[in-house]
C-alpha cells in the first residue's frame, strides 16, 4: 500500500470563479456499499470513470484523509495511488476504468455534522456542499453527475430502518442479526445530493397522486415518540406538491418521497434526491409545543426542499459560485407558496423584515459579496442571506419586469432546456430573456455587484396644478473588492395619491430606473401629490425620500398597497427613533396618531395591523446611524413603546380583549393571536400595574405555544416575581422536549433587561446547554449576539463581556463544528459601526479568534475578512 503522506495544513487556499474548468473525469455510475456502525463504518465505492475531453490528467478524487483500506483498478489491486493533501490521486492510462476504493470512517466521532454522522443514536448524512468527500473519495463537485446504487447493511435491532435516495429495490437479512437494503436512484445527480439514513424510526405515511396520475408514496420518518407531531409537515408537503404542479408546471418524478427529521443539523434542511433530511425543528409541531411562526416556517421549509427537486436537483449548479441559481430561485418559489397559504401582504412584510435584518447588514459590512460571488475560502460560508434572500429578490424583480406570463414562459424554457444538467445563473437569466424578449443586459449587474443600492426620491408639484416631477437618483455603495459600481436597473413601482382627497391620482406605474439620475414627469396632477414608491418592495433598495412626517402618516392610512402602507409607518417610526437616539427633542404624537388610526381601522386584517404597529428593531435603527449607540437606541425605543402603550392604552386593551377561541391554525386565528400578543407587549410597555398578572394568566391558561411563549417573553422582560415562576414552570413542563427548551434559552437571551448578559453567561453553564447541538448553540449564543443592547453592554470596568463571551464560545465551538461557529460570527463583524471603545473591544476579539491555533478555515475566513 502506498505511503500515506500527512502534510502540514497550508494557508487556506482561495477558490475563484474565473478558474472554473470542466472536470477531467466523469463518473456516469457509482455503486456504494456501507457496512454501517456508529463507531466504525466501512465504505466501498465502485466508480465507472470516463476521461472527459483530451486532458491526460490523472484521476483526482476529493477526500478527507479517511484511511484507505484498498484501491482496485479494473478489478486488480492497485498500489500506485498517492495521497496529496486531502486528495487521492490515481494515475490512469486509458479513457475508461472501473475504480474501486475501500475506506473506513467513524460516524459517532463526526462532530462537524458533515458527511456520515450520528444523531441521537441514528446515522444520517449531510453532503452539501462538500460533505460527500468525508464519506468516500470522489470528484466531489456539482458538475459531476452520476447514477447511484447503494447497498447498506447494519445491525437490525439498533438500526432497523435503512433509507437512501431513489427507490428501494431489495432488502434482506444476514447472519448475526444484521440486515441490508439496496436503493437505486435513476436520476443522475451530483454527490452533494447523496443521502442515507439508518436508524430506529417510525413513519407517518401518505400518498400523493400527481396530475399525470402517478402515485407517490410519502413518508415522514421520526423517533416513535415524535410521530404525533408530523401531520402538519405532511399536509404542507402535499400542498406544496400540488402548488408546484399548478404554478410552475412541475411534477414529482420518483415513486417515493421520504423526509427524515434529526435533532443535530447544521442548517434548516437538505433537499437530497427523494430523501430530504430535516432539522427536526422544521418538521415537528403540535399546538402545545410549536408557535404559529414555527408552523409557518415548517410549511415554508418543507416546500423549499420539495421545490428543489426541480430547482436544484433536476437542474443543479455547475459550480458553487452559482449557488443562488438554486437557492435564490427556490426561496422565491417558497415565498410564493407561503404567500398563497394566507395573507400575501403579511408574508411580504415578514420577508422584507428578515431581508433588512440579515441581508442589508451583510451587504453593508466586511463580508459583503455579490449574489454570484467571485471567490471563497470555505464554501459553507456562502450559504448567506445574500445568496438566499437577495437572490430571491433578484428573481422577484425579474418576475416583475417580465410580468407573470412571460416569466412563466421563461421558467418553462429554463426547466426544459437545462433539465439533467449543471447550469449557471447566466443560463437562467438567458432563458428568461429569450422567452420574454426583454433585454436583461443591465439586469445582470445585480448578480455581479454587491451592496444595497440607495435611491433618492424627490417629488415636486407646480403650484396651481398640472405637472409633478419625480427626481430619482441611485448610488450603489462601494463594497470589499468593488470600489466603483455601475448604475443598475431598478424596478420601482410608483403611485401618486392626492393629499386632499386621499384618492389615487393615476394607476400604479412600473418605473425602470437605469441611469444614475432620472426625472419622471406626471401630467395633469390636479392636487398636491404624495409619493408612494417601491410599492410591494419591488426592488431590494433603500429609499431616501423627502416625504414629510405628515405625508408618511397620510400614506400609512391611505395607501392601497399594504406593503407601502406598512412601509410608510415604519419610516415614520424609524425617523422618530433615529432622532431620539441622536438626542434630538422628539415628539411622539405623529407615530401615536398613525398607530391609533391603524388600530382603529376595522377594515384591516388583524395580522396586518399586528405587523404595522410593531416598532423597527434596535439593530435596524442602528443601521441608520453613522455611529451605533446601543444604549441611546434602546432608550429611544423604550420611550416610544412606553408612550404608545400609555397613549393608546384603551385600544390595546380592546385588542387584547378580542377572544380568539379555541386553538386553530387558520390565517384568521393566527392573525388574532398575533395582534393580541402585540397588544400584550404594549400593555407591558406602558408600565401598567396589572401587565405581569395579565401575562401570567395568559401563560397559565394558554392552549397553544404561541400564546404561552408570548406571555413568557413579556414576563422575562419584566421585573415581577412572576418572572422566575414562569421561567421555572416553563422549563419543568417541557424539560423532555429539546425544541421547546431551545425556546426557553432563546427567550432569556433576547430579553431587553439590563442583566441579560449575566443571565446568558449563567445559562451557558446550565446542564442542558451544549455546543454539540447546533440548535441549542444558536438558541443561546446566536440569540444573545443579535440582542443589540445586551451584546454591546459595557461593564463597570469599560470592558465588553458580551464580546468576550461570544469569542470564547466561537473558539470552543470551532473545535467541534466549524460551520456552525462561522455562521455565528457576523455580529462581531459590525465593529467599525460603533464608538471607538466598543469598536476596539470587538476588533480585539476578532484578532484573538484569528490568532487561535488550529482554527478552521470556516472561522478563519469569516474573522479575517471581518478585519480587512
Ligand atoms: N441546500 C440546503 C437548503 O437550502 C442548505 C443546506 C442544508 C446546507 N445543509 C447544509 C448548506 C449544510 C451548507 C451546509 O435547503
Ligand atoms: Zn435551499
Amino acid at each position: 500500500m502506498a505511503d500515506i503522506m500527512r502534510d502540514t495544513p497550508a494557508l487556506p487556499t482561495v477558490t475563484r470563479r474565473e478558474d472554473y474548468t470542466p472536470p477531467a473525469w466523469l463518473v456516469p455510475t457509482v455503486d456504494l456499499g456501507f457496512t454501517l456502525d456508529p463507531a466504525k463504518t466501512r465504505v466501498t465505492a465502485r466508480l465507472d470513470v470516463r476521461r472527459n475531453g483530451d486532458s491526460d490528467a490523472p484521476l483526482r478524487l476529493d477526500g478527507a484523509r479517511q484511511p484507505v483500506i484498498a484501491v482496485r483498478v479494473d478489478g486488480v489491486v492497485f498500489n500506485d495511488f498517492r495521497l496529496e493533501g486531502d486528495d487521492l490521486v490515481i494515475p490512469l492510462t486509458g479513457d475508461a476504468h472501473i475504480v474501486e476504493t475501500e475506506v473506513e470512517i467513524a460516524p459517532e466521532r463526526n462532530t462537524q455534522l458533515m458527511g456520515l454522522y450520528a444523531s441521537g443514536g441514528n446515522l444520517c448524512t449531510q453532503c452539501e456542499a462538500e460533505g460527500f468527500r468525508r464519506i468516500t473519495y470522489f470528484p466531489d463537485r456539482p458538475d459531476v453527475l452520476s447514477i447511484y446504487r447503494v447497498r447498506m447493511s447494519a445491525d437490525r435491532a439498533r438500526l432497523p430502518v435503512l433509507l437512501a435516495n431513489g427507490d428501494p429495490v431489495a432488502h434482506g437479512s444476514d447472519e448475526d442479526g444484521r440486515h441490508w437494503a439496496d436503493w437505486h436512484d435513476p436520476f443522475p445527480k451530483p454527490s452533494y445530493l447523496f443521502a442515507l439514513v439508518a436508524g430506529d424510526l417510525a413513519v407517518n405515511r401518505d400518498t400523493f397522486t400527481t396530475r399525470s396520475g402517478r402515485t407517490v408514496d410519502l413518508g415522514i420518518w421520526v423517533r416513535a415518540r415524535d410521530l404525533a407531531r408530523t401531520s402538519h409537515a405532511l399536509d404542507a408537503l402535499k400542498t406544496a406538491m400540488a402548488w408546484d404542479e399548478r404554478v410552475y408546471g412541475r411534477e414529482y418524478d420518483l415513486d417515493v418521497f421520504n423526509i427524515v427529521a434529526v435533532d443535530d443539523f447544521n442548517f434548516g434542511a437538505m433537499e437530497n434526491k427523494g430523501l430530504n433530511i430535516f432539522n427536526s425543528r422544521y418538521i415537528l409541531a403540535d399546538p402545545d409545543t410549536a408557535t404559529d411562526y414555527d408552523y409557518d416556517a415548517i410549511a415554508a421549509v418543507v416546500a423549499h426542499e420539495y421545490f428543489h427537486n426541480w430547482s436544484g436537483n433536476r437542474i443543479t449548479c455547475r459550480d458553487w459560485f452559482q449557488l443562488s441559481l438554486k437557492e435564490g430561485f427556490t426561496v422565491y418559489r417558497d415565498q410564493g407558496f407561503s404567500a398563497d397559504q394566507g395573507s400575501a401582504a403579511v408574508k411580504r412584510i415578514e420577508d422584507v423584515r428578515s431581508l433588512r435584518a440579515a441581508q442589508f447588514p451583510e451587504d453593508a459590512g466586511p463580508l459583503a459579496h455579490p449574489v454570484r460571488p467571485e471567490s471563497y475560502i470555505e464554501i459553507s460560508n456562502f450559504y448567506t442571506s445574500t445568496i438566499y434572500n437577495k437572490g430571491a429578490e433578484l428573481v422577484r424583480m425579474l418576475a416583475t419586469m417580465l410580468g407573470p406570463v412571460a416569466f412563466r414562459a421563461g421558467t418553462d424554457l429554463y426547466f426544459d432546456r437545462f433539465d439533467g444538467t449543471a447550469a449557471t445563473c447566466e443560463d437562467f437569466v438567458a432563458s428568461l430573456e429569450e422567452a420574454s424578449g426583454v433585454d436583461l443586459t443591465q439586469f445582470r449587474l445585480w448578480y455581479a455587484q454587491a451592496g444595497t443600492p440607495r435611491i433618492s426620491a424627490s417629488l415636486t408639484h407646480e403650484a396651481g396644478g398640472g405637472r409633478a416631477t419625480l427626481q430619482l437618483a441611485q448610488h450603489v455603495p462601494a463594497t470589499p473588492g468593488q470600489p466603483h459600481k455601475s448604475p443598475m436597473v431598478i424596478p420601482l413601482k410608483v403611485r401618486l395619491f392626492g393629499a386632499e382627497t386621499g384618492r389615487a391620482l393615476a394607476d400604479e406605474q412600473l418605473i425602470l430606473l437605469t441611469d444614475t439620475a432620472e426625472t419622471i414627469v406626471f401630467e395633469a396632477v390636479t392636487e398636491r401629490p404624495v409619493l408612494s414608491i417601491n410599492r410591494g418592495f419591488s426592488a431590494p433598495v433603500v429609499i431616501d425620500s423627502d416625504r414629510t412626517p405628515g405625508e408618511l402618516a397620510f400614506l400609512s392610512a391611505h395607501d392601497d398597497d399594504p406593503f407601502a402602507r406598512y412601509e410608510a409607518m415604519q419610516q415614520l417610526m424609524l425617523d422618530t427613533l433615529v432622532a431620539g437616539a441622536l438626542g434630538s427633542p422628539v415628539d411622539h404624537t405623529a407615530v401615536i396618531d398613525a398607530v391609533a388610526a391603524t388600530l382603529d381601522d376595522t377594515t384591516l386584517d388583524p395580522a396586518f395591523v399586528a405587523e404595522a404597529v410593531l416598532l423597527p428593531s434596535d439593530s435596524f435603527v442602528g443601521d441608520q446611524l453613522s455611529v451605533v449607540d446601543p444604549d441611546a437606541i434602546f432608550a429611544a425605543r423604550e420611550a416610544l413603546r412606553h408612550d404608545l402603550g400609555r397613549a393608546l392604552s384603551e385600544s390595546w386593551r380592546a385588542a387584547y380583549a378580542v377572544p380568539v377561541g379555541p386553538y386553530s391554525y387558520s390565517p384568521e386565528a393566527k392573525g388574532r393571536r398575533r395582534l393580541r400578543n402585540v397588544a400584550l407587549g404594549y400593555i407591558a410597555a406602558s408600565g401598567a400595574d396589572d401587565a405581569d398578572a395579565l401575562a401570567y394568566a395568559q401563560f397559565e391558561a394558554a392552549d397553544n405555544m404561541t400564546d404561552r411563549q408570548a406571555a413568557l417573553t413579556t414576563l422575562v422582560g419584566g421585573g415581577s416575581p412572576l418572572r422566575d415562576t414562569a421561567v421555572a414552570t416553563f422549563y419543568n413542563r417541557y424539560a423532555d422536549n429539546g425544541l421547546v427548551i431551545d425556546k426557553w434559552f432563546q427567550t432569556q437571551a433576547l430579553s431587553p433587561r439590563a442583566d441579560t448578559g449575566a443571565v446568558v453567561a449563567g445559562l451557558a453553564r446550565h446542564p442542558d446547554f451544549t455546543l454539540s447541538n447546533p440548535n441549542r448553540a444558536r438558541s443561546l449564543i446566536g440569540a444573545f449576539a443579535v440582542n443589540q443592547r445586551a451584546f454591546h453592554a459595557l461593564d463597570a470596568a469599560g470592558k465588553g463581556p458580551g464580546y468576550r463571551f461570544l469569542a470564547d464560545q466561537l473558539i470552543a465551538l470551532d473545535r467541534l463544528n466549524p460551520q456552525t461557529a462561522a455562521k455565528l460570527l457576523p455580529p462581531l463583524d459590525r465593529w467599525r459601526r460603533f464608538d471607538p471603545v466598543r469598536s476596539a473591544l470587538m476588533k480585539a476579539e476578532l484578532e484573538r479568534i484569528v490568532a487561535t491555533p488550529g482554527l478552521s478555515k470556516d472561522l478563519f475566513e469569516q474573522a479575517s475578512k471581518s478585519l480587512e
